[in-house]
């Protein structure tokens, strides 16, 4: 636990479920109190809420899809309103689905395009529009991926959303650092979440998912919530433009383990 995120502010978007789920009921574990952004399931959100407020949190659900602009700035009017200020955005959002690149449409690519990566410029740009307007050396936390740096075939939208997320970060990281404004990432692997649930359902699929991550183990979402909570915390105050990775070792070049090349 983080004594300094006891009372701060989050926005967490894409929070019903998933990481998004993990990491706004970590924060609640810190005492904080957060909006728990969330796209077509209010019921899922507001069991999130419940959660929060039972670690001794507080918390509200609040509707919005981080492609729009408008929804975005009704999440940060949202924490102003109910919480009075905003400490920390976790833009977690994301979405992902699996096509040969040849056979893609432009409205495929857009869609997963403008949900990562328009989404997170949309969350960090107007979470540091607060900041500055209101004097709060706050933090931006972006979902990435491994994918921002490991080549994905027939997700080319998914990696290069996340490719482009990495240089978000560092830019505004660049661009802030000297407000206080810190800005980083979390590069998960394959963890258990809904998003890779039927995959992992399939013990071959598993098995070779596994083959690539030399720990052997498929991540839990709070072992991301806890990099986030570390993120938003001043133990990583001197932490900006950069990734952390949570993936058992998965960019490491797995096939290299036997020392051979
Ligand atoms: C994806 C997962 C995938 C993992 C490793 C993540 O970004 O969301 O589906 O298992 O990368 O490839």
């Amino acid at each position: 636990m983080y004594e300094d995120l006891q009372g701060k502010v989050a926005v967490v978007t894409g929070a019903s479920s998933g990481l998004g789920k993990a990491i706004a009921v970590r924060f609640g574990q810190e005492k904080m109190n957060v909006i728990v952004n969330y796209l077509n399931n209010p019921d899922e959100a507001e069991e999130v809420v419940t959660a929060i407020k039972h670690a001794g949190g507080d918390a509200a659900a609040v509707q919005g899809d981080v492609s729009k602009e408008a929804d975005v700035a009704g999440l940060i009017e949202a924490a102003h309103d109910r919480f009075g200020t905003l400490d920390v955005m976790m833009n977690n959002a994301g979405i992902q689905k699996e096509i040969e690149s040849h056979t893609m449409s432009l409205a495929d690519y857009e869609k997963v395009i403008s949900v990562n990566l328009s989404g997170t410029f949309l969350g960090s740009t107007k979470a540091i529009a607060y900041m500055l307007e209101h004097g709060i050396k706050g933090c931006v936390i972006n979902m990435s991926s491994v994918h921002e740096v490991i080549p994905w075939p027939h997700f080319v939208h998914y990696a290069s959303s996340k490719g482009g997320i990495k240089m978000l970060t560092q830019t505004l990281a660049l661009e802030y650092a000297a407000k206080g404004i810190r800005v980083n990432n979390i590069g998960p692997g394959a963890i258990n979440t809904p998003i890779n649930a039927e995959k992992f359902a399939d013990e071959e699929a598993k098995q070779e998912v596994l083959s690539m991550i030399p720990m052997k183990e498929i991540g839990e979402p709070e072992q991301v919530a806890s990099i986030a909570a570390f993120l938003a915390s001043e133990q990583a105050g001197y932490v900006t433009g950069t990734t952390l990775f949570v993936d058992g070792g998965m960019k490491l070049y797995p096939s290299f383990r036997a020392g051979k090349g």
